[in-house]
């Protein structure tokens, strides 16, 4: 089966790209990177691509009137590439829902909180805040509403009692790098469906036991 062509969009750093650059080079791996498109031409991320020899596309949204146009943009360069899954990586602007209807079910976000609990921005903060002793990390289908749609992976991470904002971003960071690629290889694999606005995949496993945190054993 030829490699599922992902167009992966970032606005910054690019650690999740970089894990699925990572991926995408490894042996056996069912998906590869057409394009990395950035609205930002400084994006470290834009550097990343490079350097792993993958084309980059810069599309600045202050160019386009509008975010139709801006949309519009983007999708012209991800049609031009064949991509078939668009995963959005640390982007940091809202699609309008034309194109979200457009790329239906084609479309992946990893936002860094359990959803639907803390959409939005500084979800590490958020969760301190709440005291929730679990957060972590979603890969999920991206619907016109932010931070919305059927769920695909998720990775639970504990708070520490002397977590700051940084090292609670940096554990779930860590656990985002192992999600992101897994979501795209059962999505390339051809194992997920979306049934009844949830997502089903063919042949996965799910682990035993709860995660508790505290411990006290
Ligand atoms: C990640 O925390 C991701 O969950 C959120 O934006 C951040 C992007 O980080 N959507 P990076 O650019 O991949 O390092």
């Amino acid at each position: 089966m030829a490699a599922l062509k992902l167009g992966v969009l970032i606005s910054g750093r690019g650690t999740n790209l970089q894990a699925l650059i990572e991926h995408c080079g490894g042996p056996e791996f069912p998906a590869s990177i057409a394009v990395v498109i950035s609205n930002k031409a400084d994006a470290v991320g834009l550097a990343r691509a490079a350097e792993a020899g993958i084309a980059t596309a810069v599309v600045p949204h202050g160019d386009h009137n509008g975010r139709a146009a801006f949309d519009a943009a983007i999708g012209n360069v991800l049609l031009r590439y064949g991509v078939g899954l668009v995963c959005l990586a640390g982007f940091m602007r809202l699609l309008g829902a034309e194109f979200v209807a457009g790329w239906r079910d084609r479309l992946i976000n990893i936002h860094p909180s359990l959803l639907p609990a803390f959409k939005g921005l500084d979800t590490h903060a958020r969760a301190l805040e709440a005291g929730v002793r679990l957060t972590g990390c979603t890969v999920h289908f991206v619907r016109a509403e932010m931070d919305e749609g059927p769920i695909i992976v998720q990775a639970a991470v504990p708070v520490r009692p002397d977590d700051t904002e940084g090292t609670l971003a940096a554990r779930v960071l860590a656990a985002e790098h192992r999600a992101y690629p897994l979501a795209v290889r059962l999505i390339a694999q051809g194992r997920v469906r979306i049934v009844g606005g949830r997502v089903e995949i063919d042949g996965a496993r799910v682990p035993d036991a709860a995660m508790l945190n505290p411990r006290d054993d």
